[in-house]
């Protein structure tokens, strides 16, 4: 079994030999900056983690398989920027600001078709289920999406939508990751579904996570600009905890920043953090954070696996919930 640092620096290795550049250049372009500007490559490292805790043949049906989760994410990174009015992403300008709406539009879609070329390199046996998991993932994410956006609009939604909202938007596709390569290994189902319920979980966290440092991450580790969560008055974990915890003072105080509009986005940033680091919102997040990280773990305990395996995947969880960016 490999280590989480082999594990990495294979992944590492394999993104760089996917070059996707073509003509027209203004259409492939934007796909190779999307893949040269970074990002942690979590999906696949995830995709190939499962893999290897029971098969250890990194050729071409995996390698590619893992590389569409990829392809497929940095597709819904470059179209998210658009409707979340996003300028910076992996510490440069999205795509859509460096080129154009149209443009990003146009590229993302030919990556989502990309991804599918290179997910039909998974074995012949396992095809029908990995493209039946990634499809049913894939509109997932896109309902998930959605809800985001519709959300916007509400004033408040509870945590039970809240968190039905971002499972479909980002957890489903760390579930994805982590039960495909276990597909692709030939490991039996129940451990399968014990690893989909693993990633599920952590990508619970992960967007808990991925919300806290909207607010709160250094911008330059980070590599977006904070505060585009208050802006957009997304229903982010961070909102929804404080409209729970908040007294009336204070929730007519966080009506009042909601009701900001984008002219006057930065006093509408500096109030809500202010509101934030009243409630201590920090000390919430972690322990919602830790306690989706918990129950991914015990969720492997459906899994036929032994105590390396497991310290594999725990170690991976840890430096999931640990992340500055
Ligand atoms: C960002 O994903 C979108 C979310 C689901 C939170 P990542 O945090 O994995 O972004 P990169 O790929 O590392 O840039
Ligand atoms: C995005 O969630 C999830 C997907 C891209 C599907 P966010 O909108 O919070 O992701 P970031 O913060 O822009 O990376
Ligand atoms: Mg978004
Ligand atoms: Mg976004
Ligand atoms: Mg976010």
């Amino acid at each position: 079994m490999l280590t989480f640092a082999e594990i990495s620096a294979l992944t590492e290795k394999t993104v760089a030999t996917v070059d996707l550049r073509n003509e027209p250049k203004e259409l492939y372009d934007p796909i190779h900056y999307i893949f040269s500007i970074g990002g942690k490559r979590i999906r696949p490292k995830l995709c190939l983690t499962c893999y290897n805790l029971f098969a250890d043949r990194f050729d071409e049906h995996i390698l590619r398989p893992a590389m569409a989760l990829e392809i497929f994410h940095a597709f819904t990174l470059i179209h998210d920027d658009i409707m979340d009015k996003a300028d910076r992403r992996r510490g440069h300008l999205t795509v859509h600001k460096k080129w154009c709406d149209n443009i990003a539009i146009l590229s993302g879609d030919v990556m989502s078709i990309k991804a599918y070329e290179y997910l039909a390199a998974a074995p012949k046996d396992c095809l029908p289920q990995v493209l039946a998991l990634f499809n049913r993932t894939a509109a997932q994410v896109c309902e998930g999406q959605q809800y985001d956006m519709n959300f916007e609009d509400l004033p408040i939604i509870s945590i039970e939508e809240y968190t039905q909202m971002i499972a479909l938007k980002t957890a489903v596709l760390l579930a994805c990751s982590a039960k495909m390569g276990a597909l692709i290994a030939g490991c039996d189902a129940q451990t399968a579904d014990a690893l989909y319920r693993w990633g599920y979980d952590l990508g619970l966290a992960f967007q808990i996570t991925d919300d806290y440092l909207d607010s709160f991450g250094d911008p330059k580790t980070f590599g977006k600009n904070i505060g585009g969560d208050i802006t957009n008055n997304k229903k982010s974990w961070l909102l929804i905890e404080s409209l729970r915890i908040a007294s009336p003072e204070d929730r007519q105080e966080i009506e009042k920043i909601m009701a900001l509009g984008e002219a006057n986005a930065a006093e509408k940033i500096e109030r809500m953090l202010a509101m934030y680091r009243k409630l201590n919102i920090h000390t919430n997040a972690r322990e919602a954070i830790v306690h989706y990280y918990d129950s991914a773990m015990a969720a492997l305990q459906e899994a036929e696996l032994n105590t390396d395996q497991i310290k594999l995947l725990d170690q991976f969880a840890q430096n999931l919930i640990k992340r500055e960016k």
